[in-house]
């Protein structure tokens, strides 16, 4: 870990919109497929080295509720990382302590890929060093619809607060993120995690997924670290 990331000072929940593999597979004169297969691997040494920085959640938007649009082929792979990879790293989440969760609506799925990422979660649900939730087939949008039809079912006519209504959100016990990093040069959001953004820092990175490295994510924290978070209030004097 680099020496200066100050160890008082580590976000408690970091995001990544890991963007950019497709581009970086096509500099490479590679199929798109090839960029996914990489930035698999490097999705796992950013969740491993999080952890070992003491980050306590790190999200990681891996299918966008609009990635569906995609051609079937590409769709095929990134199942195929989710579904096979992913169970087979189990141990490795095992291993580290890192328990793993999902946010999105996995229900729309093949019934393998569900049953595998089910598997995963329930067999890594005691650990606690270091929680990734895998956000797939997830949209903010979708996140907020989600909630307002889970409150009009149970109560219609119950006021709601910003407290209550973010408890109905998917994985409410996740704190919002304090750093979201997206890679590949693009600033937008995408439709992720519009609601627990709403005091989020940003980093826009030129840096394609695929070259993410342990250095590069001490340098966000780092980045992190020097930003004032006000929340509205004003600088004690
Ligand atoms: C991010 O890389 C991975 C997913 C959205 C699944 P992209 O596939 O979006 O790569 P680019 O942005 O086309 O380069
Ligand atoms: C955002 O990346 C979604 C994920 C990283 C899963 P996209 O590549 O889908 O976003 P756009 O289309 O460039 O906005
Ligand atoms: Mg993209």
């Amino acid at each position: 870990m680099n020496k200066k990331v100050n160890r008082e000072k580590i976000p408690k929940h970091i995001a990544f919109i890991m963007d950019g593999n497709g581009r970086w597979a096509k500099k490479r004169g590679q199929i798109r497929t090839f960029g996914h297969r990489f930035g698999y691997k490097r999705m796992m040494m950013a969740i491993r080295h999080c952890a070992d920085i003491g980050i306590k959640v790190v999200s990681i938007y891996a299918f966008s509720t609009e990635n569906w649009n995609r051609p079937q082929e590409e769709l095929d792979v990134i199942f195929s990382l989710i579904r096979d990879n992913m169970h087979t790293d189990a141990e490795e989440f095992i291993k580290h302590d890192i328990k793993v969760v999902t946010m999105g609506d996995i229900t729309r799925f093949p019934q393998d890929m569900q049953d595998k990422l089910r598997d995963v979660v329930e067999r890594t649900k005691h650990n606690t060093r270091c929680t990734f939730n895998l956000c797939a087939n997830y949209g903010g949008r979708a996140d907020i619809i989600n909630a307002v039809n889970k409150i009009i079912a149970k109560n219609p006519s119950e006021p709601v607060t910003e407290q209550t209504f973010s408890g109905y959100l998917y994985n409410p016990d996740l704190p919002p993120p304090d750093l979201i990093v997206r890679t590949s040069g693009e600033q937008r959001i995408s439709n992720f995690m519009l609601w627990q953004m709403a005091y989020s820092e940003f980093l826009f990175i030129k840096t394609f997924w695929p070259d993410m490295n342990e250095k590069l994510i001490d340098k966000c924290v780092i980045a992190f670290q020097k930003r004032k978070r006000r929340f509205g209030k004003i600088e004690k004097e």
